[in-house]
């Protein structure tokens, strides 16, 4: 989609553009057959896909760090549609260890996955180590979700290869890897650099990073021969809790 279509709305070949909602774009489709995975599902984006999800039929497991507002999510979808299947289960991307937590807890569930959406994400916070010790917007917006998806791709291949049904992973990316950059673009060598840190650029590598991991894993996936695709995308400028370090200037943007 162009920068026109963005910001205008309008739609694009398929016939729907930035301005079609989830429920418009998934009208008429039966999703009972297909289980999915959505981090930071539990506010904002991932609360609205997990719902439209859920309302199609699918199995939806939230991943969310806060237990709490994961399970108001899951209140939230089953007074709408109380035959929802959905799940809530412990993931802090920021943290190595939850992450291989998690993916074990889910893999012990022995489900199926069809689609893995790659949606947490944190933006422009001050300079902040993760407990892994590394810069905590490319810790949790790539690096936990490189390792998630490394921790479920076989699952998600071998339920491609049995059902017949096409694999989906998506990485929720952002226009502002165009926009905030780094000299370097990624700073391999700087990634925890405090006095050189610039909170938007440090989101805008991050972000990139997203896109990255999504074209070579479809490469790599295409080269294997699996029927799963790898894609990242920019899901368009919405107020989300994800502007609690920018909102006056989100405001502000938006106006223009
Ligand atoms: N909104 C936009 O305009 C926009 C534009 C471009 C791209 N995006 C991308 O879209 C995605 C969703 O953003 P959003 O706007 O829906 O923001 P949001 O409402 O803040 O949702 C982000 C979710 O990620 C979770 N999260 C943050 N850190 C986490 C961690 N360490 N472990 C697990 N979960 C974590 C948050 O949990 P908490 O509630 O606990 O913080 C929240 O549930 C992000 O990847 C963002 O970069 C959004």
């Amino acid at each position: 989609m162009g920068l026109f279509r963005l910001v205008t709305g309008l739609p694009g070949p398929s016939g729907f553009g930035s301005a079609s909602t989830a429920e418009q774009v998934t009208d008429g489709i039966d999703a009972s057959h297909l289980t999915v995975v959505i981090t930071g599902g539990a506010s904002g984006i991932g609360a609205e896909t997990a719902r439209v999800f859920a309302l199609r039929g699918a199995h939806v497991i939230i991943a969310g760090r806060n237990m709490e507002a994961a399970d108001d999510v899951k209140q939230l979808i089953l007074r709408s549609t109380p035959l929802a299947r959905v799940d809530i289960l412990k993931l802090d991307l920021s943290s190595l260890k939850s992450v291989r937590a998690f993916a074990g807890q889910f893999l012990s569930m022995d489900l199926p996955l069809n689609i893995l959406i790659n949606n947490a994400g944190v933006m422009f916070c001050p300079f902040q180590l993760s407990e892994d010790g590394i810069e905590l917007q490319f810790a949790t917006n790539h690096l936990g979700h490189f390792l998630l998806t490394n921790l479920l791709l076989e699952r998600m291949k071998s339920t491609a290869k049995e059902t017949g049904i096409e694999g989906r992973i998506v990485n929720l990316s952002s226009i502002a890897h165009l926009l905030h950059r780094y000299e370097e673009v990624i700073r391999f060598d700087k990634l925890n650099d405090k006095d050189t840190y610039s909170d938007k650029k440090a989101y805008g590598q991050s972000k990139l990073a997203n896109i990255l991991h999504a074209n070579e894993l479809s490469r790599r996936l295409q080269e294997d021969g699996a029927n799963v695709t790898a894609n990242s995308i920019h899901p368009g400028l919405i107020m989300t809790n994800l502007m609690r370090h920018s909102f006056l200037q989100m405001c502000l943007f938006l106006q223009l």
